[in-house]
């Protein structure tokens, strides 16, 4: 029995996941005139011209933009089939919108929309020249790759895809080089957050997604924790040994470390519930327990964000504490109303199983507390679907008594097109009061009660919770993500962690 159970370990951890970077982007200040596929990239109302392009050919390319009334706005794509003059047998021509409003975000876009037109089995140039800012012409190239990524494991047909090279002439190759570093960086990260993510609920328990992070963050440098489950309830975390009492998968904590600069570290706490049946007070609607995979998208996303920063070797010291649970049922579950007692000696009243985010996350955010002494906490939570009722998935709803936290974090936001909106944390007068123990795990209003309860842990750091419920899973491909686990907070969290801690130097 152990044998096989340590063989069928070590198939997973060897196991590749998905399929990602197949296209291998390389920049260059030189054109590649040979490829059959060519693109050239213009922004709004200028003109769209090349120096190397003759007079016949100038001419056949204005006269088919001016049929398709190309202008050149933020997406616009015009193909000219048979261009006159170029070795290339499709030219497509792409807008993207106003120089000076083009963005990190609108490159994303117009990249990860492109990516649908471009053959994914043959070379392509790509003419960026006419686009003076190297790090938004790298953002267009990082909006394909996140959005080329599949999960592609439980796919009888998957087999690894081919790369294929995509030839981009720029103006400045050195400097569009090393922002795409960077940004592979953070597709690296997002694409962790995915696995985990979409990993279903009975391959990716508390122990399977411990080994995976490790497997991925370990060659960056960055020193990672593991506690198993008896360490779990020797530290006294007996709120996050309780969410996952009921399961064969006991409790795991997790503890991902980059030690970027001397400052006092950034801590982010993520929800690591690897699967939510809601445990006694189960989810009964097949739509509400389809899915709670995903209840760990909040621990994807610093884990992400910590391999994205220590990819970029970023001058952060930050580090991501993941609790790691099983919320099921048996004759060993939590029942409703049963007490447990939290790392820092919090007596909680579970008045219901199924708010167990904020079990695991109180003990999280102690761990986190106690052993790295953080200048700040962020956590990141699918915690309520209260939170989805008031802001659905465009945003994700945050708080804080922290004017300089709130404002990184909008900011974070918009620069990601991960989008924040503050909710507040009271006055809500005796919203988590129990008469039976200290506090209780619920209470109305919902998404607010969440938040106040993990205030509570959080005490004198400053601290800012970010409810994600509903935004991590797309059904459908939508803009730069493919369908399935999108990865979000990835990209918030490691714009933030540079913000904050710039300004908090
Ligand atoms: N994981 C859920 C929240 C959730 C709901 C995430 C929908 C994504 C989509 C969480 O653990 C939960 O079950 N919350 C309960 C709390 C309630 C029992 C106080 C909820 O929101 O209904
Ligand atoms: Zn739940
Ligand atoms: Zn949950």
């Amino acid at each position: 029995m152990k044998v096989i159970a340590a063989l069928a370990t070590l198939m997973l951890s060897v196991q590749a996941f998905a399929s990602q970077f197949v296209i291998n982007h390389k920049f260059d200040d030189d054109a590649n005139n040979d490829s059959k596929v060519m693109v050239i990239f213009a922004a709004e109302d200028e003109a769209v011209t090349l120096e190397s392009w003759s007079s016949a050919t100038q001419t056949m390319v204005t006269t088919a933009l001016n049929a398709k009334e190309f202008t050149g706005k933020h997406g616009q794509m015009v193909e000219v089939l048979a261009p006159t003059g170029l070795t290339a047998q499709r030219l497509i021509v792409v807008g993207v919108g106003a120089a000076g409003a083009f963005n990190r975000v609108k490159a994303e876009q117009v990249g990860a929309k492109l990516l649908g037109s471009l053959p994914s089995d043959n070379e392509v140039a790509l003419n960026a020249s006419l686009l003076a800012d190297a790090n938004a012409v790298a953002a267009i190239a990082h909006g394909m790759d996140l959005k080329n990524y599949r999960f592609d494991r439980y796919k009888s047909d998957a087999k690894d895809r081919d790369t294929v090279t995509y030839y981009w002439q720029v103006a400045d190759d050195s400097a569009a080089q090393q922002h795409y570093g960077d940004y592979q960086a953070i597709a690296k990260g997002v694409f962790l957050a995915r696995d985990i993510t979409n990993l279903p609920g009975g391959d990716g328990y508390p122990q399977a997604i411990a080994e995976m992070a490790s497997k991925a963050l370990k060659p960056l440098g960055i020193k990672v924790t593991v506690l198993n489950p008896e360490q779990v309830r020797k530290a006294g975390m007996g709120a996050l040994y309780g969410v996952s009492q009921g399961s064969q998968h006991k409790a795991y904590l997790l503890a991902a470390h980059w030690q970027g600069s001397k400052d006092q570290p950034v801590a982010l706490v993520g929800k690591g519930n690897t699967f939510d049946t809601g445990g006694y007070n189960l989810k009964t609607s097949s739509s509400s327990i389809l899915r709670m995979q995903t209840d760990k998208a909040g621990g994807g996303a610093v884990l992400g964000a910590v391999m994205a920063l220590a990819g970029q070797k970023a001058p952060v010291n930050v580090v991501a504490v993941v609790p790691l649970s099983h919320n099921l049922i048996s004759g060993s579950a939590l029942l409703p109303g049963d007490v447990v007692t939290a790392g820092d000696g919090t007596k909680i009243e579970v008045a219901n199983t199924d708010a167990e985010g904020r079990l695991i996350l109180a003990d999280g955010i102690w761990y986190a507390r106690d052993k790295f002494k953080p200048r700040a906490i962020a956590d990141i939570a699918t915690l309520t679907g209260s939170k989805v009722g008031a802001l659905g998935t465009a945003y994700s709803a945050i708080f804080t008594e922290h004017d300089d936290l709130l404002a990184t974090m909008k900011q974070a936001g918009e620069a990601t097109d991960e989008l924040v909106w503050q909710l507040p944390l009271g006055p809500y007068p005796g919203i988590i009061s129990s008469t039976l123990a200290d506090i209780k795990n619920v209470g109305s209003p919902g998404a607010q009660a969440g938040a106040v309860f993990l205030q509570h842990f959080a005490k004198d750091t400053p601290w800012i919770h970010i409810d994600m419920a509903g935004n991590a899973y797309n059904a459908g491909a939508s803009g730069i993500h493919p369908a399935g686990g999108n990865g979000y907070g990835v990209r918030l969290l490691t714009e933030w962690v540079k913000l904050y801690s710039n300004q908090a130097n």
